[in-house]
């Protein structure tokens, strides 16, 4: 097992990677706060680590809610069925919420947790390969709104991070490549070296060979760590984490939750900001092609959806987070290992992005 440590003063916390840790009751009894545990799961994830995750908890009175499964679930009335077991089984201020599964049921549960009696605490265990290497750690929480994506939210920081690594052998290989998508965003923005081993290493991640994969998950929280150490709450550099999202998040509510996966919209959205950097003068062709190589390399789509043009990424950007001041701003990368945040932007060249990248059929 690794351990990595999330630096926040008095909130700080580890992240647990390894391999049968749902087996292990003693590495989450010290963080569990009071007698009451509420484990939040959703229909696909609960049949198969339900069971063991509430071994887990043996010594503690365990209740759950279980959830629909989909990113289309991700909205204020779902989230109102947790607060709806919480009060029905009369949890009190001092209990600990669980999140097993993957970034939906972490997010949602993260922001039930930072909202019920004004804050309690939370334990994550992420059952996907995107939740373990991004969503599980840094404390954003939130749902979705028909008109944006993770547009109610807060922040709100996890006890501890149980990866179990064994819980992705139960995952479809669309769902790994999704997680894979994030990964990369690591060598993108900040890492150069995992960029360079996950080109030559995309294969084994495919064929989710172990020692491939757990050094995939070290490395990502690793980055996903000093980052959010460095700046919690999104005023500077934490901002980078969004490369590609701007684009992924207006496919994601573009085309309806849940149909295109967080990670595929993320893996095509980072292909278009990588488009637009070199139609900025920012990043060589040649460093687009290698943008382009490990995307379709790890089975991620590389065209936006039908119907996604100009007006309808347009509608969506302008209501994403990230925009300031009537500004979209993107993410973008000067070269491979070093990302940049501006709304200085063309918007002709980012017509170009958009219909160079939409698929004709
Ligand atoms: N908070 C953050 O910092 C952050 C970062 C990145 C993404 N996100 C959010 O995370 C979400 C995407 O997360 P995701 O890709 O994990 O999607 P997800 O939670 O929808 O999980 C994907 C699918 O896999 C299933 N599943 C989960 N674990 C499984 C397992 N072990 N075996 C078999 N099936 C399993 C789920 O039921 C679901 O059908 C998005 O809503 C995105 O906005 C949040
Ligand atoms: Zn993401």
């Amino acid at each position: 097992m690794q351990t990595l440590n999330v630096d926040l003063g008095d909130r700080s916390y580890p992240i647990f990677i390894g391999k049968d840790l749902l087996n292990k009751k003693e590495l989450v009894e010290p963080y569990i706060v009071g007698r009451q545990v509420m484990i939040v799961s959703n229909e696909t994830v609960a049949p198969l680590y339900l069971d063991k995750v509430k071994s887990m908890f043996a010594n503690f009175d365990v209740h759950e809610v279980i959830l629909p499964d989909g990113e289309q679930y991700k909205n204020l009335e779902v989230l109102n069925r947790i607060f709806d077991a919480l009060l029905m089984n009369r949890f009190e201020r001092k209990c600990t919420l669980v999140a097993l599964g993957g970034g939906v049921i972490g997010d949602m549960t993260g922001f039930a947790a930072a909202c019920y009696q004004r804050g309690v605490p939370f334990i994550q265990i992420p059952t996907t390969l995107l939740a373990q290497v991004d969503s599980s750690v840094g404390g954003k929480t939130g749902v979705n709104h028909e008109l944006g994506k993770n547009m109610i939210g807060a922040f709100h920081q996890p006890r501890c991070v149980v990866a179990d690594t064994d819980t992705l052998n139960t995952l479809d290989d669309r769902q790994l490549s999704a997680g894979i998508a994030e990964v990369i965003k690591y060598g993108l923005i900040r890492d150069v070296p995992f960029f360079e081993w996950l080109e030559s290493n995309m294969q084994m991640l495919l064929n989710r060979e172990p020692t491939a994969l757990a050094y995939a998950i070290e490395r990502s929280c690793q980055n996903k760590a000093e980052v959010v150490a460095a700046d919690e709450k999104e005023g500077g550099v934490r901002a980078t984490l969004n490369l590609g999202h701007t684009f992924g998040h207006a496919i994601e509510a573009g085309t309806g939750y849940g149909k295109w996966l967080h990670g595929e919209a993320v893996g095509t959205g980072m292909l278009m900001a990588a488009d637009l950097s070199a139609r900025m003068g920012k990043l060589t062709e040649e460093d687009v092609h290698r943008v382009d190589n490990i995307i379709d390399g790890a089975r991620l789509p590389t065209r936006s959806p039908v119907g996604m043009d100009y007006e309808k990424f347009m509608k969506y950007m302008t209501v994403d987070k990230k925009v300031e001041a009537g500004a979209i701003r993107f993410v973008l990368l000067e070269s491979i290992g070093k990302a940049f945040i501006t709304s200085d932007y063309d918007d002709a060249l980012l017509r170009q992005t958009i219909d160079t990248h939409h698929a004709s059929t």
